[in-house]
């Protein structure tokens, strides 16, 4: 799918369709009355007949009006002005393209932006990107029969005015962004027995591959034996698989500009090893590498931009499965911080690769280090699928985060990392155990990682709600690439 933005006429615009919006008061939008002008009135004679209702998100679909050039006109609803929020932003674009997608038009000009879904073009332009993708996307790569790709393959952006350069560069970071949603999303959807720690290692090599600024490096778990990473290594060890650390350095600028660190999650599989999880569902945890995808996927978008700014990837990558050489309940390894971890559930894995995964980000220098994780079940019950849960240890951080997932509707909600929390991992046997019980399961587990982040500012995203989606729409969200890559932009503008 391919985004531009232009200015041109409605009327007079060659396209499979043009799109414009009608307020439920009956008012057209000033694309809408130069239609309705050309078409000599026939807009404002369907609305006052009651053919359409112009309840937001509501659409009716026009073919050939005489004085129009465009094959078709999409008239959608966009409610009452005073009640256009996000929420209803997102719902009205959703069914615009699902609209489109029900026609054969191969392209569409949506004039969308010049006062028409509410007030903020650039976060409308964004929010419009990612319905598209969304909507063209296909999780059906591995059917015999896959289904036709869509028809729909370029949108416009149309304006009445000359649009300005920053809503230029919405629509291309809006693409790239998009771009490594997809990648993300279709990692996440791989069944374990294909994505394996190798398969993660190979698309982040083909990465560095595809861009001169990305170079990839893989450490085996001889390397990692050596650094001393025995809290990752203990998380592999009833897996016949090999666990990859990942690591891929974006250089976007000077050498001599800190990097900001992405470490993202990489278990390809959860089945909680010797601590077994429960059947029901449990192939949902092939989704829990999406940390991982998530942070590819940003990687790709940076590139994709070319972004003024150093970043670096890691991904510790592994499967976590019993076995006779698996890891055992009250077993304690050291991690490579040298901190002693009494493993009394082996499904809180996520924390024992991360916590080397941290210590080794050190070696960076990072400007800032954030993880990102299917962490824990506890942060489905406290934030739904809304909202990702977020922890920092420098609340300017937090608040920069926030804003990101403001700007792209990729919401994060921070949590609390106080001190008061910390006795719940202590340990009788060694410097800490990695559970600390049913009661604040999201944060006794961000507290555990904060433990190996002290020499740097850091923020830890919880994105076990906000991955994937269950149910008969399952299937990967790409999230929180939006969030992160906006984040990284606004990083690189504020330079
Ligand atoms: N990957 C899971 C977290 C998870 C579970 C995400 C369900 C999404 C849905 C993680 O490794 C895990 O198993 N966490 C445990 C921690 C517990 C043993 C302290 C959990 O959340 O149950
Ligand atoms: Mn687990
Ligand atoms: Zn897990």
């Amino acid at each position: 799918m391919e985004f531009s933005i232009k200015q041109s006429s409605p009327e007079k615009q060659r396209s499979g369709c043009v799109v414009v919006g009608v307020y439920e008061e009956g008012k057209l939008s000033p694309a809408a009355q130069l239609i309705d002008k050309a078409a000599a009135h026939q807009l404002s004679g369907l609305i006052t007949r009651g053919d359409m209702n112009c309840k937001s998100a509501s659409t009716l679909l026009l073919h050939e009006l005489p004085g129009v050039t465009a094959e078709r006109v999409l008239l959608v609803g966009l409610g009452k002005a005073s009640e256009l929020d996000s929420k209803t932003i997102v719902e009205i674009l959703r069914a615009i393209f699902a609209a489109l997608n029900a026609t054969a038009a191969k392209d569409a000009a949506l004039y969308i932006i010049d006062e028409g879904v509410g007030k903020d073009a650039e976060w409308v332009i964004k929010q419009a990107v990612f319905a598209a993708a969304e909507q063209a996307f296909r999780a059906d790569g591995m059917k015999s029969k896959p289904a036709k790709a869509a028809t729909l393959k370029h949108i416009t952006f149309a304006t009445l005015d000359k649009p300005a350069a920053a809503l230029k560069n919405a629509v291309d970071q809006a693409a790239a962004t998009a771009h490594g949603m997809e990648l993300a999303k279709t990692l996440g959807n791989l069944p374990g027995n294909i994505c394996t720690p190798t398969y993660l290692a190979a698309k982040a090599l083909a990465l560095g591959k595809a861009h001169k600024s990305i170079k990839t490096t893989v450490l085996e778990e001889k390397d990692m034996q050596k650094l001393g990473m025995g809290s990752f290594l203990s998380v592999t060890r009833g897996s016949d698989q090999p666990a990859k650390l990942i690591t891929l350095e974006y250089h976007g600028t000077d050498k001599k500009h800190k990097p900001v660190v992405l470490v993202g999650k990489g278990i390809t599989f959860d089945s909680g090893g010797i601590s077994l999880k429960p059947g029901a569902e449990m192939d949902e945890m092939k989704y829990d590498m999406c940390g991982a995808a998530s942070v590819l996927g940003t990687l790709q978008a940076i590139a994709e931009m070319g972004l003024k700014l150093n970043v670096v990837g890691v991904i510790p990558a592994c499967e976590n499965l019993p076995s006779g050489t698996a890891t055992k309940p009250g077993d304690i390894v050291t991690s490579m911080s040298g901190q002693t971890i009494e493993i009394l559930n082996t499904d809180a894995e996520g924390r024992l690769i991360l916590c080397d995964a941290l210590t080794y980000s050190a070696k960076f220098k990072p400007d800032t280090v954030i993880d990102i994780a299917t962490l824990t079940g506890a942060c489905v019950i406290a934030l739904g699928h809304v909202a990702s849960g977020l922890f920092s240890n420098e609340d300017q951080l937090a608040q920069e985060l926030l804003k990101a997932g403001e700007q792209t509707h990729d919401r994060a909600w921070q949590l609390p990392l106080w001190e008061d929390y910390q006795p719940l991992l202590d340990s009788n046997f060694a410097d800490m155990q990695n559970i600390g019980g049913r009661a604040g399961g999201t944060i006794t587990a961000a507290c555990f990682l904060s433990r190996f982040t002290k020499d740097y500012r850091w923020a830890h995203l919880d994105i076990a709600g906000t991955a994937w989606k269950s149910g008969k729409e399952k299937g990967s969200t790409g999230r929180p690439v939006p969030l992160l890559t906006q984040y990284l932009v606004n990083r690189a503008n504020s330079k």
